[in-house]
């Protein structure tokens, strides 16, 4: 059962637009598995800041049909007008969060599209635009399908995998990043065994990557974050792999706050700390993870998440979404065109410009 997390529905089948974007309400699970649908630029951007669509690949792809929605919108005499439109919807949407690379990639794509196509006529555009958008949704599913195929020589028969917030079927089109070579061992008959970090405080791994991985067969067990390390010293964890937000130039990666600490503690056991991620991702024009703009979230996410208080309202809060680890901790970056190895600076530039 592979889900479709997000995709484009056209109100009349053959005809991209008019239309909406349709996917999973992530912030419902595991309770229930629901569908938001929307047409309003406006919703598509709370749905990224409140992470009803998160991680970084669909994150990507919510923000170029986010632009899509907006472009239908208005009645422009003359393309010139939709040019403008995009622009303005993708500063938009780029404000809803920071650290992601691909919701970036994607607004960037669709506003060169926008600018490349500016000689037909307004109509023709918003079709134009609509189409884009759903090829970046589609190749983002065949991205993650290569890097499940490159990454499951990483494995195993046998192994267990050690995980963190969700980078799955759920975090991308379909499929995932970091659990592709899991459903791809598993589609093989392999035997895989994975171990979900919980991820505090807005708990992806017990919500959404426990979830998924069970909903497809495959054998999970979710650990409490700080139980990480303890798996490792007994010897229970094969390797590590983890998503990415956003690559440096140097391999630096951003991901879930909780991935350093998970990089030092594979490092201290002598366990493979691998980063899975598409070249979207990658983020080439950024020297090291020093320049990566890190998201910071609401202080009641850690003292009233879900509803329940869990400590004192007044306290004070220190809450990064994401953490950087340093290269050196990677033992590898599986992107859709192939394993690269460190050095990264040179294997980076080199696989992207393959
Ligand atoms: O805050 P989130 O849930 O969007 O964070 C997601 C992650 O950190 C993922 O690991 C990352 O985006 C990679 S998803 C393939």
């Amino acid at each position: 059962m592979h889900l479709t997390t997000i995709e484009w529905k056209p109100d009349t089948p053959g005809k991209p637009i008019p239309g909406r974007v349709r996917m999973i309400d992530q912030s419902r699970l595991p309770e229930e598995l629901v569908y938001m649908e929307t047409a309003d630029v406006r919703e598509v951007w709370s749905a990224i800041k409140a992470l009803r669509i998160r991680g970084a690949p669909a994150i990507g792809v919510a923000g170029a049909m986010g632009i899509v929605t907006a472009v239908q919108a208005i009645s422009a005499d003359e393309s010139r007008d939709i040019v403008h439109a995009v622009q303005e919807a993708a500063d938009y949407l780029g404000t809803s969060r920071p650290t992601a690379a691909n919701l970036f990639w994607a607004l960037e794509r669709m506003k060169r599209v926008a600018a490349q196509s500016a000689a037909l006529s307004p109509a023709e555009l918003k079709q134009r635009l609509a189409s884009e958008a759903i090829a970046i949704r589609d190749e983002d599913a065949r991205m993650c399908r290569a890097i499940g195929e490159h990454g499951v020589a990483l494995l195993e028969d046998g192994f267990t995998v050690l995980t963190h917030c969700n980078a799955g079927g759920l975090a991308t089109a379909e499929y995932g990043t970091a659990l592709a070579p899991v459903y791809v061992a598993h589609e093989r008959g392999m035997d895989i065994r994975v171990f979900a970090d919980e991820t505090r405080p807005l708990l992806q791994g017990s919500r959404l990557t426990a979830w998924e991985l069970l909903e497809n067969g495959v054998d999970v067990t979710l650990i409490c974050d700080s139980v990480a390390a303890q798996v490792m010293k007994e010897g229970r964890v094969d390797c590590v792999m983890v998503g990415a937000d956003r690559i440096a130039a140097n391999g630096d990666t951003a991901n879930k706050i909780g991935t350093y600490s998970l990089a030092l503690a594979a490092r201290a056991h002598d366990i493979p700390f691998y980063v899975l991620a598409p070249t979207s991702t990658f983020d080439l024009a950024r020297k090291s993870g020093d320049e990566i703009p890190i998201e910071h979230r609401d202080a009641n996410e850690v003292i009233c998440g879900f509803g329940k208080l869990t400590a004192p309202l007044d306290v004070k809060v220190y809450a990064p979404a994401f953490d950087v680890t340093p290269a050196e901790l990677i033992a590898a970056i599986v992107c859709e065109k192939g394993v690269v190895r460190p050095p990264f600076a040179d294997g980076l530039r080199g696989i992207v410009g393959s």
